[in-house]
């Protein structure tokens, strides 16, 4: 709660979590020696992930780690047989839509409305990466320019 509360202008409550891990979402952390840095939270249905939370302590972004636990999401995914992954971010989230880009996810849509905001609401970008094309284009052999 207390990286939650740091990180985010609105954050999940402990009852968020609670539920998350009562109904058996996928929730890892991100560990430096005992100190938990960072997590995430993903649910899968019918060969689909959703990513559901993403987030690192703010002390310690900007050092990677997001890009670990988000592979390890992905890998967590394919491991499970889903064939895509999405997720919600707002449009004012820059360093999550760049993570998120940066790894292949594009954005598929918007949900109007979808975050609480300082005035009003805020709509959510949904971004989507097909994970059996990722999969096969990051495991296709690299061609040999060998002119023999
Ligand atoms: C988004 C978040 C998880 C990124 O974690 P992180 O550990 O700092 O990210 P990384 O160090 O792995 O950065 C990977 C890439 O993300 C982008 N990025 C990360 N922080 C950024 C920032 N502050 N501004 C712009 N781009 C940023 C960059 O493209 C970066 O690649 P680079 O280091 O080669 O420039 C982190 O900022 C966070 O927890 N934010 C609050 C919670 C949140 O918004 N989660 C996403 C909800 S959808």
């Amino acid at each position: 709660m207390e990286i939650e509360e740091a990180a985010y202008a609105f954050p999940w409550t402990r009852g968020i979590f609670e539920d998350c891990l009562r109904v058996g979402y996928d929730c890892q952390g991100i560990q430096l020696g005992s100190l938990l840095v960072g997590y995430a939270v993903l649910t899968q249905v019918a060969g689909e992930c959703h990513l559901l939370n993403l987030c690192v302590d703010p002390q310690w972004q900007r050092r990677h780690l997001g890009s670990v636990l988000l592979e390890q999401s992905i890998r967590k995914a394919i491991e499970s047989n889903c064939e895509s992954m999405f997720l919600e971010v707002r449009p004012s989230n820059r360093a999550g839509i760049s993570l998120y880009r940066k790894r292949g996810f594009q954005v598929l849509g918007e949900r109007p409305d979808y975050y609480r905001a300082a005035s009003g609401r805020e709509k959510a970008f949904i971004m989507f990466i097909d994970l059996d094309q990722d999969h096969a284009n990051r495991t296709r052999p690299v061609p040999r320019h060998d002119p023999l």
